[in-house]
Parts: structure tokens; C-alpha cells; sequence
């Protein structure tokens, strides 16, 4: 019943991973929740090729063969990025995970060797430039994460936009910690979850108990999202961890003085204020470390087997899934919409997901098209809108028990068949007022506030795009009224 597709790519019974979590995810947990049948990285970030050797061996001779190892570009080294890239091409490691500053020059690189590459993101705008880049699987990652945070959507949200518009299967990673978690994100259009934080409270995590027993102890309000943790990293960057001594200020200034040793791992120093979480191999001050946590942490009350947790996941989803509590997507894509229950509306609500989603490819690559021009922050706000209103299509037909479909409206061909921007834009403009008409056209028959609510902003936003690429068409190129679809 969960099994999809990226199981499938990746090598796994069951859609569930674990995060590559720096320090923290070794071969001992990768292990652990592959027999159980999911995925797991080694998260090896900035480690030395001679461990990813090591963890790789150990993986190994546990006979896990499908796995992935997670690196960092822009918080590595070039020289050992490249040395830690070339050991996973020459060791055939079957995936690697890749976060932050996306580098096509890496997923390319990894890619001609023949590794499948997953790339976490926390926009629509990176995973779109992660696929062009190669990336054959996406991980929206939202707000509620623990670790190091990109985007500021929350997850329900940007996943449902993600799964809309991507060509890739995309995983779903930030405060999911349960079977519920798993099962919403699968009706959101995700084909899985990544789990950091509830699989750091197990045994096999490298985690030192210390985080464990602080991570069980937390409450929801527990968490906060911070950029204090700075050390390692390139700076701005947020991560979400649990409140300490140093978020609430009582350590000083992070980034003014000289550096503090708080801790040693292996004769290597710890510093306050640095991105090093405690580990089993760490000694020091851990209160004052970065205690890394999603805000599911609330929900995680106890340190388990990670086999064990990642097996409760499963039972409990599929009895969500089974009992049609939580309607699931993908799987039953290929079932008819009989589940409806609205004959008029669903079908109208996926023709108009199947319209914006090819509305945001086109205005994607236009924006691509026209970046060296001044019309490229309109066409990349079209873009943004559209994908936007796909999620919010998504949502509604979840809400209305149906299956949102993975269809691209063949408006997309038409539009990129046209070459001259100009009248590509219009062409756009006149499937924006095909959007316009059939949204008036319903309107009056949605029942339900929120969803009428959410399509009347459509509407009004889809009017004043339109009014505002007019303005920019030459007279000859402005639209007439024509279908879209
Ligand atoms: C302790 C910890 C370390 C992390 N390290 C990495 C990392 O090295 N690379 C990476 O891509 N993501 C890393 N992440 C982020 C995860 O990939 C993922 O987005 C996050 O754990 C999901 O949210 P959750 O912790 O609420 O499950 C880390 C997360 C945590 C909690």
C-alpha cells in the first residue's frame, strides 16, 4: 500500500528515509532502518574520505547494498568536495543526497557516473532548478525541519506545490514523526517522507545520549529557529534546534569575540557557536551545542530501535491509508475518479491543476528565456503565482476526496512551440483568461468557504497578471480570447 515509485529508485520496501544527518546518521542506523525496509544516507558532510570509505565497508558487510551518502557543496572544502565526490564514484555508492547552494557541476558530474541524485530543497523556484539540473529525485524540505533550515514555507504547503509541478518523485522532510505525518504527506502528492529528528531518539543514531534524552524530553513549544549556530557554515544560515542557553543570549555575542573552546572530539576542538551537534565521540559543555530538532519533537517521547520506529511508522500509515481516513495519492492515480464527491467540480478543479501546472513550466522556462531582460521579475512572479495556485488546487481536491492529477496541461507544447517571446507571453495571457472564465464559471457553485476563498484570490491574482503582462505587449501581440488546456 505505500510502496511507490521513488521505492523503486532508490531500493527501498517502503517510502521513508533517513535524513543523511551530519554526525549523526552512521552506518549503524543507515543499517538498522534498511532491514526494516527503508532508505537511510550516511550523512557525511565535511568528513574525511578515509570514513566514508569506512561507513561505506560497514554498510557492506551488513549486506546493505542500496544506501546514500549525504554532502554539503557549500559548507565543504572545494578540495575535499571533490575528493569525497570522486570516492563515491569510485566506491559505487548508489545515491547521494546533496542540500543547499544547489551545484549542477556536481549533479552532473555524479550523474554521468551513474548515481541516482536526490537533491533537498525548500522552494518551488530550487526544485525546479534542481531537476533541470539533474536531480532525479526532489525532497521538499519545510520550515518545521530540524538542522540546517533553506526555505521558510511551511511543508504542507511547498510540498503540495513541489509534488504539482515536479517531473521527479519528491520526498517530503520536516516535523513528521508518525504514520499520520507520512499518510498526510502522501495525500499531498508526496511518494515519501525523510525522518532527522524522531530517528536521531534510537539507539543507533551517533548522536550522544545527552541529545537523545533532550530531544524525548521536549515539548511542541520547545524548538526556534536561529542563526547563532554559525561556525562551519555559510553564514545567514538558519538551523532549528531546541532552546538553550545560547539561543536565549546568555552565551554572548555569536559573531563578535574571539572563539570559545566548549568541547573536544578526538583532539578536535568544539567551539561555541559552531553547527557540531554532541556525539557519542564528543566530550564538553552540550547544553550550550546546537541540539538539532524538528518541531515534531513534541511527539517523540521515547529513545527506541530506529528497525522499530521506522516499523510503527509503517503499521500506523497503512491503517490510515487502509481505513480511508487520510485519501492517498499516486498510489491510485491510475483509479478512476469515482472517489469524487463532487461529479462537476473535480473534474473541473483537475482540468484547471493540469492548466497552471503547464502555466508555470512555461512561465519557468520563459523566465529562463528572458534572463537578461527587465521582463524577467514579472515572468518569474507568474511562475511563483502559478506554482502556487497548483498547491492550492492540490489541497482542495484532497479536501473534496479526490486524486489530484500528475497530468501537464498540452498547453505547455503549444506555448513553447512559439518562439518569439512576445507572443508567447500573449499566448500565456490568453490561457490565464481561459483560467479567468472557468474560475467565474464555478465560483458560484463551491460550497465550501475555504476552497472558495483560495479560488477567489486565484481569480483576482490571474486578472491582475494578465492586466500586467498586457502592459508590456506590443499592441499586435495582445491577446485575444482562446482556450486553454
Ligand atoms: C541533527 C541533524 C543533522 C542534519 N544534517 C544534515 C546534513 O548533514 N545534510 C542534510 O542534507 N540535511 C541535514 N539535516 C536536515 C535533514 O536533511 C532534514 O531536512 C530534517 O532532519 C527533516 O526534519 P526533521 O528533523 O523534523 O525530521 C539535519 C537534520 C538534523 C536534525
Amino acid at each position: 500500500m505505500l510502496h511507490r515509485p521513488v521505492c523503486d529508485l532508490l531500493g527501498c520496501t517502503y517510502p521513508i528515509v533517513l535524513a543523511g544527518m551530519g554526525g549523526v546518521a552512521r552506518s549503524e542506523l543507515v543499517g538498522a532502518v534498511t532491514e526494516a525496509g527503508a532508505f537511510g544516507f550516511l550523512g557525511m558532510v565535511r568528513e574525511p574520505v578515509a570514513m566514508i570509505c569506512a561507513e561505506v565497508q560497514r554498510l557492506r558487510e551488513r549486506q546493505v547494498h542500496r544506501f546514500g551518502v549525504n554532502v554539503i557543496p557549500a559548507a565543504t572544502e572545494p578540495a575535499l568536495l571533490d575528493a569525497q565526490i570522486a570516492t563515491c564514484i569510485e566506491l559505487g555508492v548508489p545515491v547521494v543526497g546533496l542540500f543547499w547552494d544547489l551545484s549542477a557541476a556536481v549533479v552532473q558530474r555524479l550523474r554521468n557516473a551513474g548515481t541516482v541524485v536526490v537533491c533537498q530543497v525548500g522552494s518551488v523556484i530550487e526544485a525546479r532548478a534542481a531537476e533541470d539540473a539533474g536531480a532525479q529525485v526532489l525532497i521538499a524540505q519545510g520550515v518545521e525541519a530540524g538542522g540546517h533550515v533553506r526555505g521558510d514555507r511551511p511543508l504542507h504547503d511547498l510540498v503540495a506545490e513541489v509534488a504539482a509541478t515536479a517531473g521527479v518523485p519528491v520526498l517530503a522532510a520536516g516535523g513528521i514523526v508518525d504514520g499520520a505525518d507520512l499518510a498526510t504527506v502522501l495525500s499531498l502528492g508526496a511518494q515519501g517522507a525523510v525522518l532527522g529528528t524522531a530517528l536521531i531518539a534510537t539507539q543507533e543514531a551517533f548522536a550522544h545520549d545527552y541529545h537523545k534524552r533532550r530531544l524525548v524530553e521536549a515539548g511542541v513549544d520547545d524548538t526556534i529557529l536561529t542563526d547563532v549556530f554559525h561556525i562551519n557554515w555559510p553564514s545567514g544560515a538558519k538551523v532549528r534546534v531546541l532552546k538553550n542557553s545560547v539561543t536565549r543570549g546568555e552565551r554572548g555575542d555569536a559573531y563578535s569575540g574571539p572563539r570559545t573552546v566548549i568541547g573536544e572530539e578526538e583532539g578536535r576542538p568544539i567551539h561555541l557557536f559552531s553547527t557540531d551537534s554532541p556525539l557519542r565521540s564528543m566530550t564538553g559543555d552540550f547544553e550550550a551545542m546546537a541540539l538539532y530538532a524538528g518541531s515534531g519533537v513534541g511527539r517523540v517521547h521515547a529513545i527506541s530501535g530506529a528497525a522499530q520506529r521506522v516499523r510503527e511508522i509503517i503499521a500506523e500509515a497503512e491503517a490510515l491509508l487502509g481505513s480511508g481516513a487520510v485519501a492517498p495519492a499516486g498510489a491510485m492515480d491510475d483509479l478512476h475518479e469515482s472517489a469524487a464527491n463532487d461529479d462537476v467540480l473535480l473534474p473541473a478543479l483537475n482540468e484547471l491543476l493540469e492548466a497552471e501546472r503547464a502555466g508555470a513550466r512555461v512561465a519557468l522556462r520563459t523566465a529562463k528565456e528572458v534572463a537578461e531582460s527587465d521582463l524577467k521579475p514579472l515572468v518569474s512572479a507568474i511562475h511563483r503565482d502559478e506554482a502556487r495556485w497548483c498547491g492550492v488546487l492540490t489541497k482542495a481536491i484532497h479536501q473534496l476526496q479526490g486524486i489530484p492529477s500528475k497530468r501537464m496541461g498540452a498547453f505547455y507544447d503549444k506555448a513553447m512551440a512559439i518562439t518569439d517571446i512576445s507572443a508567447r507571453l500573449a499566448f500565456l495571457n490568453r490561457g490565464q483568461s481561459w483560467v479567468v472564465r472557468k474560475l467565474e464559471a464555478l465560483l458560484p457553485g463551491i460550497r465550501d468557504e475555504s476552497i472558495h476563498a483560495d479560488l477567489t484570490a486565484m481569480l483576482s491574482s490571474h486578472i491582475q497578471n494578465i492586466n500586467l503582462v498586457a502592459a508590456r505587449l506590443p499592441t499586435a501581440a495582445k491577446p485575444s480570447v482562446e482556450g486553454r488546456t
